[in-house]
């Protein structure tokens, strides 16, 4: 059974997916232990009650460090025993040390195609008007894992998803979202759980048959 970890920031799309693929069998062998959400009152929270998953806020101005941050974190989550930590719509930074301490086993799903519309400020609605003002005809969602950097650790999986003339920001955000997040991050778990990602550098490698085959 691999025990999953959740950090949310909001509304928590991205974890009613992974709950519904658990629930429809889908992901197989996999439950979520725990959810935890930099910031109080969001939906997410409410989506995870709604299912019996017991939930934490741990929010980062609530420590005067981000080691003391991140010690909090690893505490909660060693707590649960989580085997895989994903973040889900988590919009809150995490350093160096919780980043070693899960090493390779801490993903994050980001709403454009790494390495466009990324890094440091760009999260939530943001790499969708950065994409529409430079006018790109393609964009999507990457599945990645996390490493000290924001969103430059190794690719797990990409999807594309058209722009449309007349898209806003809230429209493009809804399409990669269901036309690509909620597929990819779901999938990306399930290679994961089946032992099928084999990381060689920057590159991700999928396995053709896993440890459950
Ligand atoms: C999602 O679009 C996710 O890709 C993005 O925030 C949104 C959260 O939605 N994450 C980032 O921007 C991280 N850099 P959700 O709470 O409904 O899943």
């Amino acid at each position: 059974m691999l025990r999953i970890g959740v950090l949310v920031s909001g509304g928590g799309t991205n974890l009613q997916a992974i709950i519904e693929r658990i629930e429809d069998g889908y992901l197989k062998d996999c439950s979520i232990v725990t959810v935890v959400s930099s910031r109080p009152g969001v939906y997410a929270l409410e989506r995870a009650g709604k299912h019996g998953i017991p939930c934490e806020v741990i929010s980062r101005k609530s420590y005067s460090s981000l080691d003391d941050y991140d010690k909090a974190l690893i505490e909660h989550f060693t707590k649960y025993n989580a085997g895989l930590i994903v973040m889900a719509g988590f919009l809150s930074m995490v350093g160096t040390l919780f980043v070693n301490t899960f090493k390779n086993r801490i993903i994050n799903i980001h709403p454009s195609l790494i390495p466009s519309f990324c890094g440091k400020g760009y999260y939530g609605i943001i790499p969708h008007q950065k994409a529409l003002e430079y006018g790109v005809k393609v964009t999507g969602a990457t599945v990645h894992f996390v490493n000290e950097e924001y969103d430059s650790g190794p690719i797990i999986l990409q999807k594309a998803v058209q722009v449309r003339d007349d898209d806003t920001p809230e429209t493009l955000q809804r399409r990669v979202m269901e036309e690509a997040e909620w597929l990819i991050l779901p999938e990306a778990i399930k290679l994961f759980s089946e032992g099928r990602l084999v990381i060689e550098g920057r590159k991700v490698k999928i396995k053709e048959s896993g440890i459950n085959d």
